[in-house]
C-alpha cells in the first residue's frame, strides 16, 4: 500500500502498541453489529438479514424502522401499533415551538443542517436526555424512538421559519414519508411522490460503519446522552465527502447545462484534482446498489433531468475509467438521490436534511447497539513530531 495511505509507521502508538491502521480506516473492523452491513464487491447492502433494496422496494419506512429496533419485520398488528406509538412523538416540545424561529433566522443563511444540530441539541436539553451510562434499556430506546419521531417535524419546521412561513403540526393521519411533505409543503403530497421519497428514505436508513454512524457510536461509547451521539453524528454528516453532495450532484449538473459540454466538463474537472460529486465511494467498487435503486425511482418519475442525468451519467464513468483507471468509480447514492428528491418538490437545500432524518433511525439503532453492549472507544495515534522531550525555551 502507498505511504499516503498509511499512517506513518516508526515509533510506536501512544499505547506502545505497534498496530498500524490504514489511513481512513479502511477496512479496519473496529466492532461486531447484528443491524446490517455493506458488500463493496458485490454491490449488496442489507438491514438485519434482508436487503435493503428489497425492503425499500416492498416495505413501509415504518416497517424498516421496527426491523432495524426490534430484529424482525412487523406484522399488520404490530405494524398498526408501532404507527400508534410513532404518531404522539412527533410533535415539538413547548420549548422548542418557542426556541425554534429564533434558531432558524439566527445567522444571514439558513443552512439546514446546522440549523438542525442546534434544534436537536436544546430539544434533547428541554427533554432532560440523561447519560447513556445511567439509563435502562427501555428508558434509552424511549429516548431513541422520540428522536427518530422529532427530527422530522425539526428539519421541516426549520425551513419554513427560515422561509418566513409558520411549521405545520404534524399529520395524524399520514405514514413518515407523506407527513414529511406535507410538514414541508403543507398540502397533503401525491402518493406516487411520497412513495418515491419513502424508497428514497428507506435505502438512506443505515449503510455499515460510515462515518456518522461510527461518530454516534463513539461518543455513545463514552455514556454521554442519546442528544450528544445524534448531534455529532450530523455534524459528520455535514461534510461533503459524506452526506453533503446530493445538492453539489445536481449543482453540477446545471454547471454542465448540455450534454455537449459533459465531456469537457467532467476532463477539466478531475485535471484540476475535484472530485465529481456523486461518484466513487470508500466500499462499493462496484454500482452502488443505492444508487441503482434511486435511478429506477427516478426513470419511474421521468422528465427532462432524469434524462439528462442519465446521459451525464454514462460520460462522466468514461471519462473516470480513462483518466483515473482502476479506481472503479461508479455513482453513489448521491447522484439519482438528488434528482428524485428534486422531482418529488424537495427544495435543494433540503436534500441532506432529509437524508440526516430517515439516517437518524440508522445511528439510533446503533447508540442502542453500542448502549446495549458498551466499551469506551479510544485508539491511538502515532507520534511523528519532533522528538520529545525537547528543553521549553525560556519566554522572550
Ligand atoms: C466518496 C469518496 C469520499 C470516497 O473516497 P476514498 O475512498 O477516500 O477514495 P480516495 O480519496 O482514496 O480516491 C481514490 C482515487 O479515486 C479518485 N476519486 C475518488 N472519487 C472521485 C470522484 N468523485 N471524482 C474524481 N476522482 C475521484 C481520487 O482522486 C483518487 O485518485 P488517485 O488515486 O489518483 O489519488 C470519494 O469517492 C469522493 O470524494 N466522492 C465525491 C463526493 C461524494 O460523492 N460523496 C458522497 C459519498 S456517498
Amino acid at each position: 500500500m502507498p505511504e499516503t495511505k498509511t499512517q506513518q509507521s516508526g515509533n510506536s502508538g501512544s499505547d506502545g502498541s505497534e498496530n498500524d491502521a490504514p489511513k481512513g480506516l479502511e477496512g479496519v473492523v473496529v466492532a461486531t453489529t447484528e443491524l446490517g452491513d455493506v458488500r463493496g464487491e458485490e454491490g449488496f447492502y442489507h438491514y438485519r438479514q434482508y436487503s435493503a433494496v428489497e425492503v425499500a422496494a416492498t416495505r413501509t419506512l415504518e416497517d424498516a424502522w421496527y426491523l432495524l429496533f426490534h430484529g424482525e419485520l412487523p406484522t399488520k398488528t404490530q405494524h398498526a401499533e408501532w404507527i400508534e406509538e410513532i404518531a404522539p412523538l412527533r410533535d415539538l416540545p413547548d420549548a422548542m415551538v418557542e426556541l425554534l424561529p429564533a434558531i432558524a433566522r439566527a445567522g444571514d443563511h439558513f443552512i439546514p443542517l446546522d440549523a438542525l444540530r442546534t434544534a436537536l441539541s436544546a430539544t434533547t436539553y428541554s427533554l432532560d436526555y440523561r447519560p447513556s451510562l445511567d439509563l435502562e434499556p427501555d428508558e434509552l430506546r424511549a429516548e431513541a424512538m422520540r428522536t427518530c419521531a422529532l427530527v422530522p417535524t425539526l428539519v421541516t419546521s426549520l425551513y419554513r421559519l427560515s422561509e418566513g412561513h409558520e411549521p405545520v403540526t404534524p399529520h395524524p393521519e399520514l405514514p413518515y414519508a407523506a407527513n414529511y411533505l406535507y410538514m414541508l409543503t403543507g398540502e397533503e403530497p401525491d402518493p406516487k411522490l411520497a412513495r418515491a421519497v419513502e424508497k428514497y428514505l428507506i435505502s438512506t436508513i443505515d449503510h455499515g460503519f460510515n462515518s456518522s454512524t461510527f461518530t454516534a457510536r463513539v461518543i455513545t461509547s463514552t455514556g454521554a446522552d442519546l442528544g450528544a451521539a445524534v448531534v455529532g453524528a450530523i455534524g459528520a454528516l455535514s461534510g461533503p465527502l459524506h452526506g453533503g453532495a446530493p445538492s453539489r450532484a445536481l449543482d453540477m449538473l446545471d454547471a454542465i447545462g448540455e450534454p455537449r459540454n459533459a465531456e469537457p466538463w467532467i476532463r477539466n474537472a478531475v485535471e484540476h484534482g475535484q472530485r465529481i460529486m456523486g461518484f466513487g465511494h470508500r466500499v462499493y467498487k462496484t454500482d452502488d446498489p443505492r444508487s441503482l435503486l434511486l435511478r429506477d425511482v427516478a426513470a419511474e418519475l421521468g422528465g427532462e433531468q432524469y434524462e439528462f442525468a442519465r446521459k451525464i451519467e454514462d460520460t462522466v464513468v468514461e471519462v473516470l475509467e480513462e483518466m483515473k483507471p482502476g479506481r472503479k468509480l461508479r455513482t453513489n447514492v448521491e447522484f439519482y438521490s438528488g434528482v428524485v428528491m428534486n422531482s418529488c418538490g424537495i427544495p435543494r437545500t433540503m436534500f441532506t436534511p432529509t437524508f440526516a432524518s430517515s439516517r437518524t433511525i440508522g445511528w439510533c439503532a446503533h447508540i442502542l447497539e453500542q448502549a446495549a453492549d458498551n466499551r469506551l472507544i479510544r485508539p491511538s495515534a502515532r507520534y511523528i513530531g519532533p522528538p520529545p522531550p525537547q528543553p521549553v525555551p525560556d519566554a522572550e
